[in-house]
């Protein structure tokens, strides 16, 4: 079927959506521009049978859904309407929430319904729930909706708030005033709840001494006791700063300057800002009794010879403390014996989208901070690469992007969840890319298929990274019965009777690479082309980073983009590829 997607931007839902429907054997386009003289040129030129909006924030214009069935995609239950339905649905306690499909008319949210889906909610934030459950669910309503609208028989139901299954109703706008927080009366769920509800955006508005920040990223702990007033900064660690509660503490992970004349005007780890803000004189956190109970965003769990570790950094980027406590933490699991598999299992919403680009834009000296951090990096995904005597799986089971997205193929294994889009590229961020890409991409994929992976800057969704090589098993996209199902892969693994050959065999291969060339080698060499970019003050690299953590939009590199999607076909395995001598046991074997 010839689909046109239109959204407001290529994020998570739209490559998901996308990839599917080119799976599915689909002719889709994309447009993402949000001119309307775009738009027209869009539909009136590809004629599409279906128009589907994944992610669109403003309204179709007249002459398109007039000409054009456009289905839309909405976070909310069967009647929500309204721009913020997750921060009601979160804010108003909502056991259980939805997605709704409703096709475009003359009124916002108001048209036919063409399906529906809802899902129990987590306490978590709303952009959490948006990448899980809403997109999971946005996917089976619009293969759905397909199916139904080339059967040609179906009619969608008119929104009908007489129904007694319509429960959602229109809601406005969520402004600050309703999600500000009252430090003296709230308690530490209220203030989660609040946080919860804005985050990713737009954060709730509050203040460090005299400075506005938004707030992002908030864990409670009501099993501190203390005299503080509540509101005020107790202590910090790990990047976070903890802000007495009524009840307890709360934990507070990022911040953003609400003046947009800021030197940073964009989200950083929330200590880091307030270093900025505030002097010391006026920056004296440090109860270490509360210190030592920080939230840590790396956690291992060990179960029957299994470390699972947790590495939960905020959007999944990680800036060079992060990785440097990640190396030691991985070093420790290494050095144990009781240890004979490691998963690696990212964070709950990323795996891991590489360095952390906010930060080195905040740094005083990006250049030099660009530096230190793809040095940092590279050395985790050596010390993973290095893992004598212990299998290592990629417990694959969030998006991961650039040099987050080359991470897991230092592992042994990589276990990808269903639904998973993986950017294994870094042109779209002006850089050739490092941690160790050459050497890992290649061996997994073939030099052809790694060449066109980081040429064409196309999502790869779990199920391609399966057939092309980058990933070895796909599981069930349930969040449960992925944890069941990595754990028992795992398990079988530790217990595996030829485990120590396993090993054997794997030390022998990273031996045999490593005679072949160094792994030195592959870094120093993609080392020299970082480093002539990011001492180019010219470079696109700076001003692409710089456009990126101020979200300024980049319309010819969009339009550039949506070009380039137009051609993007299903991924193929392209060549034979190479079988990894270092992996304990060739677990796919990719075809012509
Ligand atoms: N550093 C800092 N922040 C990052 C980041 C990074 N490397 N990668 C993503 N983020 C942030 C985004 O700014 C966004 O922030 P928000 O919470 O304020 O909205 C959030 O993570 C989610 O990213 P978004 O781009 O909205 O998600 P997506 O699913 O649409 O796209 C990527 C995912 C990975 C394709 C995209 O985020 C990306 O290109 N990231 C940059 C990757 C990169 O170049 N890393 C450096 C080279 S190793």
């Amino acid at each position: 079927m010839k689909i046109l997607l239109l959204a407001s931007a290529y994020n998570g839902m739209c490559q998901r959506v996308h990839r599917e429907l080119v799976i599915d054997g689909h002719d889709v386009e994309i447009e993402l521009s949000r001119r309307k003289e775009d738009m027209l040129r869009s539909a009136f030129r590809f004629r599409p049978e279906l128009i589907i909006c994944p992610y669109l924030k403003y309204r179709i214009p007249d002459e398109i859904w007039r000409q054009f069935t456009c289905l839309i995609v909405h976070p909310g239950i069967e009647g929500d309407r309204g721009p913020s339905s997750l921060d009601w649905a979160i804010t108003d306690e909502s056991p259980d929430w939805g997605v709704t499909l409703l096709q475009a008319n003359e009124e916002m949210d108001a048209g036919d319904i063409w399906g529906t889906s809802a899902f129990p909610m987590r306490n978590v934030s709303k952009a959490s729930i948006y990448r899980r459950e809403v997109i999971q669910a946005a996917v089976k309503l619009i293969k759905a909706a397909i199916n139904d609208f080339a059967g040609r028989g179906f009619r969608p139901r008119p929104l009908d708030y007489s129904s007694p299954r319509v429960r959602g109703r229109l809601l406005p706008l969520m402004n600050q005033e309703r999600r500000a927080i009252d430090w003296d009366s709230d308690g530490c769920a209220d203030i989660v709840r609040k946080i919860n509800a804005a985050d990713s955006f737009p954060g709730v508005a509050d203040s460090i001494g005299s400075h506005e920040v938004f707030l992002y990223g908030a864990v409670s702990d009501t099993g501190i006791e203390h005299d503080q007033t509540p509101g005020e900064l107790v202590a910090c660690s790990h990047g976070a700063i903890c802000r007495a509660a009524r009840d307890g503490v709360v934990w507070i992970r990022q911040m953003k300057p609400i003046d947009r004349d800021s030197p940073y005007p964009f989200k950083l780890p929330a200590e880091d800002l307030t270093r900025h803000l505030l002097s010391d004189s006026d920056f004296r956190a440090g109860r270490p009794e509360i210190s030592s109970r920080a939230y840590r965003e790396i956690r291992v769990a060990t179960k029957s010879g299994v470390a699972y570790v947790d590495f939960d950094f905020y959007n999944g980027a990680m800036n060079t403390d992060q990785c440097k406590r990640l190396k030691k933490c991985l070093e420790e699991v290494h050095a144990r014996e009781d240890v004979r598999v490691v998963a690696l299992m990212g964070g709950s919403d990323f795996w891991s989208n590489g360095i952390h680009l906010n930060c080195i834009e905040a740094a005083r000296d990006p250049a030099r901070e660009s530096w230190l951090n793809i040095n940092a990096i590279n050395d985790v995904v050596r010390q993973i690469i290095t893992m004598a005597g212990k299998v290592t799986v990629a417990a694959l089971r969030n998006n991961a992007g650039a040099g987050g997205a080359i991470m897991p193929l230092a592992c042994d294994r990589v276990f990808i969840r269903e639904g998973v889009v993986l950017n294994p590229h870094y042109r779209n961020m002006g850089l050739y890319g490092s941690e160790y890409w050459t050497y890992l991409l290649p061996r997994r994929v073939g030099r052809k298929m790694a060449q066109r992976l980081t040429r064409e800057c196309a999502p790869l969704l779990a199920s391609e990274a399966l057939d092309i090589g980058v990933a070895d098993t796909l599981a069930s996209e349930d969040w449960r019965d992925y944890h069941h199902e990595l754990q028992s892969y795992c398990e079988s693994l530790a217990r595996d009777r030829q485990f120590s050959k396993l090993v054997a065999r794997k030390d022998q291969g990273l031996a045999q690479d490593e005679r072949a060339r160094p792994l030195e080698e592959y870094r120093q060499d993609e080392l020299v082309r970082m480093k002539e970019t990011f001492d180019d003050p010219e470079s696109s690299y700076h001003s692409l980073r710089y456009q990126f953590v101020r979200k300024i939009p980049l319309p010819t590199k969009d339009e550039a983009k949506s070009r380039a999607l137009r051609t993007v076909k299903k991924q193929v395995p392209a060549e034979t590829t190479r079988t990894n001598s270092s992996r304990p046991e060739v677990a796919y074997e990719a075809s012509e």
